[in-house]
């Protein structure tokens, strides 16, 4: 008798207590980063993510951090061709709840507030309106590198120390590929980020974007009132030096490269610099800076 009493008291208790677990207990805090970057799958490409995640996975050792790629084409092909499988940013998200994480801090790696940077934000306030056990208690979205004259100016810095060896040729010039972002307020940041280098160091670097604006036209009539440049150093201005670099920027059989466009302008000292801007240390710096603000 005593001995069946003692164990209807522990039923009933663990019903009690697994009720108030799934109704009123609230959730331990986990916290989690997740970087999203657009992506790459050029293996040699890819060092530039790698180093921005590493530099996480070292700043916040407690945390864990997961990498989404936007790109669709990329995540395919990595798929198929290496069995790699990344997330879209909604996948990454959408198990992290379902993991129990809830704080979040999600860090793009893209430099200006364009486009792909506005859908990012869109899927962060798309978790962040649902409430209840699919929702985080903290959802955050960093900022991207350039958004203010101030970010244009630490850039600005940050670029002349990355070139201070070929600046130290007083006819030499610096050619910068961005990306761009065509038809968005945001492209403006490259010529505010060209206003910031001409200040530091005047008629030495050039900054142009692939898809948008200023174009190569633009920036070899910018080098063209520069008579004392005659060597050029190409370079990507993105955080990873894949497909652009090598081929628009650098593509020696690609007529429409920039290589090609200012050797036929009358550029022939022209030589490239083909590293991604995720590989600078001042650039990861950053990377966990902008983490480290979205946790105060
Ligand atoms: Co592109």
């Amino acid at each position: 008798m005593h001995k069946f009493l003692s164990l209807v008291l522990v039923i009933a208790l663990l019903a009690v207590s697994s009720a108030a677990f799934a109704h009123g207990a609230e959730k331990a805090d986990k916290a989690g980063i997740l970087v999203v970057s657009f992506g790459t799958s050029m293996p040699q490409a890819r060092k530039a993510i790698d180093n921005l995640v590493n530099a996480a996975k070292n700043a916040f050792p407690e945390i864990e951090v997961r990498l989404a790629f936007t790109s669709n084409i990329i995540r395919n092909k990595l798929a198929r061709e290496r069995g790699e499988i990344i997330d879209t940013p909604v996948q990454a998200l959408a198990k992290m709840n379902d993991e129990g994480f809830t704080h979040v801090y999600v860090m793009p790696t893209h430099i200006i507030p364009g486009t792909e940077y506005d859908e990012i934000k869109n899927v962060v306030e798309a978790f962040n309106s649902l409430k209840g056990k699919y929702g985080f208690k903290k959802l955050a979205l960093g900022s991207p590198y350039l958004n203010s004259s101030e970010d244009c100016a630490t850039m600005a810095r940050i670029l002349f120390a990355r070139f201070a060896n070929q600046l130290k040729n007083k006819n030499t010039g610096i050619v910068l590929m961005g990306h761009g972002t065509p038809e968005h307020i945001a492209n403006a940041l490259y010529s505010l980020l060209q206003i910031e280098l001409d200040k530091i160091s005047y008629g030495r670097f050039f900054v142009g974007t692939v898809e948008a604006t200023p174009q190569i036209s633009e920036v070899i009539a910018k080098l063209k009132r520069n008579k004392k440049v005659n060597k050029l150093v190409l370079s990507p201005f993105m955080i990873v030096a894949g497909d652009h670099a090598n081929n628009d920027l650098a593509g020696a059989d690609d007529d429409e490269s920039w290589l090609n466009i200012l050797k036929k302008s009358g550029y022939k000292n022209i030589s490239t610099y083909l590293v991604g801007m995720g590989e600078d240390p001042a650039i990861a710096r950053g990377f966990v800076e902008k983490i480290r603000e979205m946790m105060k």
